[in-house]
């Protein structure tokens, strides 16, 4: 279950400043989205509320956006109309999209933001990063970025309360995240987020999610997106640090090693 209905009404107030905007979205990824050719074609697998598939569009790239959450979806649909830029948008879990897109046509697949934990296990992960690598093109990368859960898990439950009041469209709210990590690295563990927008007059609007998340070891990521066929060009791993980035690519037709 993907989760992100009720929070993708308020998903801007667990967006990080520096991400709000599409140009900054895209700026995030820069010297990977200055290599692609003019016109390339780009899927954000994991698009949230569209913010770097509207920033992608608006650079004149073919942009398809997908999203397990229907909430979601439409979200970058409302932002790419408010940006005028195309953006082919549609709901569906990862493992669903070669059933939905053409394989082997993507120049760049995206799955940013911390999203694949939320694929269901050991399985989960290896069939959604499977479907990924058949979207890519020779030549095309894939590109995703994850919580170091190394550090996540080490520090065990705990609810985190932003110190900060979190203002988005002249609204104020306080953001609580309540990570519950289970007892071993392969069990459900759960992130339940509450966004509590402060109205006129003292009033408090609270929406709450809980979240499924299923989390990995970098080790385990790199040799999962071995098995489906992609080589690893980059990672920022860095135990210490709270998350990273990897960009594989597809070097070779695939034959045989998806699930
Ligand atoms: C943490 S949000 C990140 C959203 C966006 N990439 C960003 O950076 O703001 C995770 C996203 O993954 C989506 N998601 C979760 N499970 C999914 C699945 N199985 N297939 C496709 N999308 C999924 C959620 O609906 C949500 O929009």
């Amino acid at each position: 279950m993907a989760g992100y209905g009720a929070l993708s009404d308020v998903y801007e107030w667990v967006i990080p400043d520096g991400m709000l905007t599409p140009a900054d979205s895209v700026a995030a990824f820069g010297d990977l989205v200055k290599a692609l050719p003019p016109g390339a074609r780009v899927l954000d697998c994991a698009c949230g509320t569209g913010q770097l598939a509207v920033g992608l569009a608006g650079l004149g790239l073919h942009v398809v956006a997908t999203d397990a959450s229907a909430g979601m979806v439409r979200r970058t649909d409302q932002l790419a109309a408010a940006h005028r830029v195309s953006v082919r948008t549609l709901p569906a879990s990862w493992e669903e999209l070669p059933d939905h897109l053409e394989v082997a046509t993507f120049d760049m697949v995206f799955c940013v933001g911390n999203s694949l934990h939320h694929a269901e296990g050991t399985s989960g992960r290896l069939a959604a990063l499977a479907a990924m690598a058949r979207l890519l093109g020779r030549g095309g990368r894939l590109v995703l970025t994850s919580r170091t859960w190394e550090l996540v898990r080490g520090n065990g439950s705990r609810i985190d309360v932003r110190d900060q009041l979190v203002r988005r469209g002249g609204r104020d709210a306080v953001v609580v995240y309540h990570w519950q990590i289970a007892e071993r690295w392969d069990q459900q563990h759960h992130l339940d987020i509450a966004v509590a927008q402060l109205g006129a007059h003292g009033s408090v609007t609270t929406c709450s999610e809980r979240l499924s998340c299923w989390p990995f070891r970098h080790e385990e990521l790199l040799s999962q997106l071995q098995r489906v066929g992609l080589t690893v060009e980059t990672t920022t791993f860095d135990p210490a640090a709270e998350g990273y980035l990897v960009v594989a690519v597809k070097e070779h037709v695939q034959g045989g090693c998806a699930p």
